[in-house]
């Protein structure tokens, strides 16, 4: 059942790696991250957040490489054909629209902020948020910006509208050039210059002493400390672990579709061990050395304990949009450094949201047998058409509920899924061989009883867990406010929408290419 068509290639080993690393390095790493941190116990967050890296980040990792490179052998690069290819069953290639469908709705609202942190460079480099010296006036200043409120600091949603023109533009050039000149070329050029501007904030926050002499306590030892010093007592509450698995799936991109669509351009015997090692572990320093020593240590020296609690219960965007642009003010070459930390945030961004595209791509393309031309033209209007609903809506939850559903618990389920069919259905010792051949290394035997059982039995706890615990009160929108039910309902329609497109297009897909629909 191999294609008739060439697959595309990666260029090179290192531009692959830097790509991978890229989709997994984002926004999550400087902004979910510290956020998640601060929110749950600090540095005790670590160890559940280290132990779900082992138990199900390493181990996902792998089997979503050794999907999709046995996926890209019979000619298909997004979930519902890897799935055919591994389950006989003819339900499993519907259950892989769930990994089409996630990483849709994530680029949806993703490539929006993504387009903030664009807009907020410059804005850094003009000075143009210079005055708004209170939180709650730098606060208005960021929902003008996203048309959420009305002031004169910005005529309408006209500025921000134009960077999201141009963060879409360069997303769906990008990867209209394709994996080896656009999405490795993209990476080649970003994932250095990112390091490159976090090493250099990391070290600017690391000296920024005590700001201010008159708050002695408001320092920068006191904002590690802040993030890092264990509250052993917050270990007893659910609600931690569940955000940290959250985090370990959100930052290394699994439970997405979109590891498996680039695996998927690999050659056969390509190593796959070290390499998904080693994207893992990029990640990980991104984000815990490097997205650790910036904002919340650098909130805590300058406005101290008690209000970067207040900011971190804010959430990501107060940290990143509002808080970091209050300190920019305040130290010399703020605007050189808002520059960069925005930029590194854009890139952090683009060169994930390529990579929630690429699966809706590699569909079009393997299933539908479109050309790339025409694959990319239809995605973007279909980003382009629900993007509106997100911008416009932005203040009725609409975001929130496409994250909720795409961003949190859909990831879990996705991983479940492709755990058991990979591991169970597809058969263990034929997985494991796939994910070790052409190794640079060996993959530890133990990682073959843990792929086996404890991760999907850990997958099923939580997803059982956040079912209960949340995703029926979101269900059934009991913390919403009555003016956004409505728009929670677009958004639900939207989801609903983009899902059975999906379903009518795999039915079809198949009955033309293997007569053998339904
Ligand atoms: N891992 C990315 C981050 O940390 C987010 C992402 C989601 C990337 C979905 C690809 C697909 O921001």
């Amino acid at each position: 059942m191999s294609t008739d068509r060439q697959r595309e290639q990666w260029g090179s080993k290192l531009g692959l790696i830097l790509a991978v690393a890229g989709n997994a390095v984002g926004l999550g790493n400087f902004l979910r991250f510290p956020v998640q941190a601060a929110q749950n116990g600090g540095g005790a967050f670590m160890i559940p957040y280290f132990l779900f890296f082992l138990l199900l980040g390493i181990p996902l990792m792998w089997m979503e490489w050794g999907i999709g490179r046995h996926g890209g052998k019979y000619g298909h690069g997004s979930a519902p054909g890897m799935f055919d290819v591994i389950c006989k069953h003819k339900a499993a290639k519907y259950f892989g629209s769930i990994g089409l469908l996630i990483s849709i709705v994530i680029m949806i609202y993703y490539t929006l902020i993504e387009s903030w942190t664009l807009g907020f460079s410059f804005l850094s480099l003009t000075q143009h948020y210079f005055d708004q010296t209170s939180f709650e006036s730098m606060k208005s200043y960021l929902y003008s910006y996203q048309g959420r409120e009305v002031t004169d600091l910005f005529s309408g949603i006209g500025i921000s509208y134009i960077f999201f023109l141009v963060t879409f533009v360069i997303n769906f050039w990008v990867l209209y050039r394709g994996i080896s000149k656009g999405i490795e070329k993209l990476a080649k050029i970003a994932m250095p210059l990112l390091f490159f501007f976090a090493i250099i904030l990391a070290i600017r926050v690391i000296t920024l002493g005590t700001p201010d002499p008159n708050f002695p306590d408001r320092n920068i030892a006191s904002g590690f400390a802040y993030l890092w010093n264990p509250n052993f007592a917050e270990l007893a509450k659910p609600s931690v672990w569940l955000a940290a698995a959250g985090q370990i799936f959100f930052t290394l991109s699994v439970g997405m579709g979109t590891i498996q669509a680039y695996a998927s351009y690999l050659k056969p015997k390509d190593d796959i061990a070290l390499s998904g090692l080693t994207t893992a572990s990029t990640n990980e320093f991104a984000e815990v050395v490097l997205g650790g020593s910036i904002a919340i240590p650098a909130a805590v020296a300058f406005f101290g304990i008690t209000m970067t609690t207040q900011i971190a219960m804010g959430g990501a965007f107060d940290l990143g949009f509002v808080s970091m642009p209050l300190i920019f003010e305040q130290i010399p070459f703020g605007h050189f450094f808002g520059f960069i930390w925005f930029l590194l945030l854009f890139f952090a961004g683009i060169t994930s949201s390529v990579a929630m595209g690429q699966p809706v791509i590699a569909f079009l393309e393997d299933e539908l047998k479109f050309d790339r031309k025409k694959a990319v033209a239809i995605l973007a209007s279909v980003v382009f058409i629900s993007v509106q609903f997100v911008i416009f809506y932005l203040k009725y939850g609409f975001l929130d509920e496409l994250d909720y559903w795409a961003g949190t618990f859909g990831l879990v389920v996705f991983a479940l899924l492709e755990t058991i069919l990979f591991m169970w259905i597809f058969d263990s010792n034929l997985a494991w061989e796939e994910m070790n051949e052409g190794g640079d290394i060996k993959i530890p035997r133990i990682f073959y009883y843990i792929m086996k059982f404890i991760t999907p039995v850990i997958l099923l706890i939580i997803m059982i867990w956040w079912f209960v615990d949340n995703a029926l009160p979101t269900l059934l929108m009991k913390n919403v406010l009555p003016e956004n039910v409505p728009y929670i309902w677009g958004a639900r329609a939207l989801m609903l929408v983009l899902c059975g497109s999906l379903f009518l297009t795999i039915h079809y897909a198949w009955k033309k290419n293997y007569n053998k629909g339904n």
